[in-house]
């Protein structure tokens, strides 16, 4: 069976550079969503390592989504584009170049909110239309009532292809899809606003000075990282408050970096697309000036816009069912982190392996997913993790679950 595999294999390699194909790669800020039409039903194109690949007469869509965008060239925000050679694509009789097909301004991605309930909130999902059709980048259960991202869900679709190289114009957040009292979420990360809000919360300038400085303060951190999509049209879905949750930027820079990269890791040495969760989990507390223990909520009111205690991610293969789940405790300033219980994966993080004992009971990870028989580990630190905020502390944790 294997012999098999290998011979299609050689001759489908042979046969691409028999022809003149399209191949194709693109840079661009204004690039297009690149989408498939199977007899009707829309799809995205995925890239290959070194780009996207097409055989001439291939045929592709070139979608512009977002208020009045469109095509450069065409005036259309949905365009079909054949590929002739390695010069170009044709459209409409004439043949252009495929870096010069961009949009009249960057891809917009839409939201829509579902009926489907979810962990303390709402499901809604961020993609692009077309036609009629909606194409799926990232749900996101958002707890509407306390403001803020339970978890999202995402594909890890593809390895991660080279660098993205030199600078892409990150956009500002945006706050589409939030209630017009959620939006004033985009206010609580402000520099001034943080500060006032711990000096108010633990009663102590001083306090909120140590915590909010130029050095030290909560970041926009995406869940559903940027990094994790291949084309800078998706990457600019991330920017969304819908998938961000606060997070100290030394952990955002450091700790949590690092979970995101050793996901990636992971996936380019499987052969098959992840499904990767991430979410928040409870909230994070910080003595005031009288040593008392206080929940760090961003709003000056109410129990609105939580920082989180912990952050974590759940990477699951639906091939082997199995998943490993990366926990990161959401602090840089606690001296007394814990493990949250003993060691699962001896060998390494990242390997996918089998559940052996019970852990101290966690609810974590209970959500939609039918985990049982979850155990934690909280990792020592890892060789490798020379860039861990604070090697004193054990903030970092990885639970190994099986799907039944
Ligand atoms: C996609 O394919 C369907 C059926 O094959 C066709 O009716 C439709 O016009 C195509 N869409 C575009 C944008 O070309
Ligand atoms: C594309 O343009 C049509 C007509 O102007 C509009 O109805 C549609 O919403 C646009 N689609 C997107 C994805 O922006
Ligand atoms: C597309 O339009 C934008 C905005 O008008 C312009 O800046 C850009 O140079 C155009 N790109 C091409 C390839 O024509
Ligand atoms: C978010 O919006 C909902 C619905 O408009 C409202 O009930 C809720 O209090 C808001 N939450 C925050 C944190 O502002
Ligand atoms: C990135 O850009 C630098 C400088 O322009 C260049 O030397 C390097 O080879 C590029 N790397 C990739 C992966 O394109
Ligand atoms: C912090 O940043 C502000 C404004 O960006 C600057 O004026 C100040 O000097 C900085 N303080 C320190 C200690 O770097
Ligand atoms: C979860 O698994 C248990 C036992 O395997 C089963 O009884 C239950 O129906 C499952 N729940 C869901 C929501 O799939």
């Amino acid at each position: 069976m294997r012999g098999v595999i290998l011979i299609l294999f050689v001759v489908l390699l042979s046969s691409d550079y028999s022809q003149e194909a399209c191949l194709v790669s693109s840079k661009s800020q204004r690039q297009p969503v690149y989408v498939k039409n199977n007899t009707g039903k829309y799809e995205f194109l995925l890239p290959s390592t070194n780009g996207m690949h097409f055989e001439q007469g291939d045929q592709i869509i070139l979608l512009c989504a977002g208020h009045l965008n469109r095509l450069n060239q065409t005036n259309q925000n949905v365009t079909v584009a054949t590929c002739i050679n390695r010069d170009g694509f044709l459209i409409s009789n004439q043949i252009y170049p495929f870096f010069a097909l961009e949009c009249r301004r960057a891809v917009r991605a839409s939201v829509v909110h579902t009926d489907e309930t979810c962990t303390n909130g709402y499901i809604s999902n961020i993609g692009y239309f077309i036609e009629d059709q909606f194409l799926k980048l990232i749900e996101v259960c958002f707890d509407l009532d306390q403001g803020y991202a339970v978890y999202t869900k995402h594909l890890l679709l593809t390895p991660e292809l080279p660098k993205f190289n030199g600078s892409y114009h990150k956009p500002t957040f945006n706050t589409k899809g939030l209630s017009p009292e959620n939006k004033s979420v985009s206010l609580v990360y402000h520099y001034e606003a943080q500060r006032a809000r711990l000096s108010s919360l633990l009663q102590s300038s001083i306090l909120s000075s140590h915590y909010i400085s130029n050095h030290s303060y909560l970041a926009r951190g995406q869940l559903t990282p940027e990094e994790d999509f291949p084309f800078i049209s998706w990457k600019y879905a991330t920017f969304f408050f819908l998938n961000a949750s606060p997070q100290w930027n030394r952990i955002d820079e450091r700790n949590w970096r690092y979970v995101e990269e050793m996901v990636r890791k992971l996936r380019n040495s499987v052969d098959e697309q992840l499904q990767i969760i991430t979410g928040t989990f409870e909230v994070l507390e910080l003595k005031d000036r009288s040593g008392k223990m206080k929940p760090l909520y961003l709003s000056q009111r109410g129990k609105k816009f939580p920082v989180p205690k912990y952050l974590w991610k759940i990477v699951l293969s639906e091939k082997s069912k199995k998943g490993v789940v990366l926990v990161v405790y959401n602090s840089p300033h606690d001296p007394t982190a814990k493990y949250i219980c003993s060691s699962v994966c001896k060998t390494h993080v990242l390997q996918f392996c089998a559940i052996q004992t019970n852990c101290p009971k966690s609810s974590i990870f209970k959500y939609n997913w039918n985990i049982t028989r979850t155990r934690i580990e909280i990792g020592r630190r890892h060789r490798t993790m020379r860039k861990m905020e604070n090697s004193k502390v054990f903030n970092f944790a990885v639970n190994v679950i099986r799907l039944e």
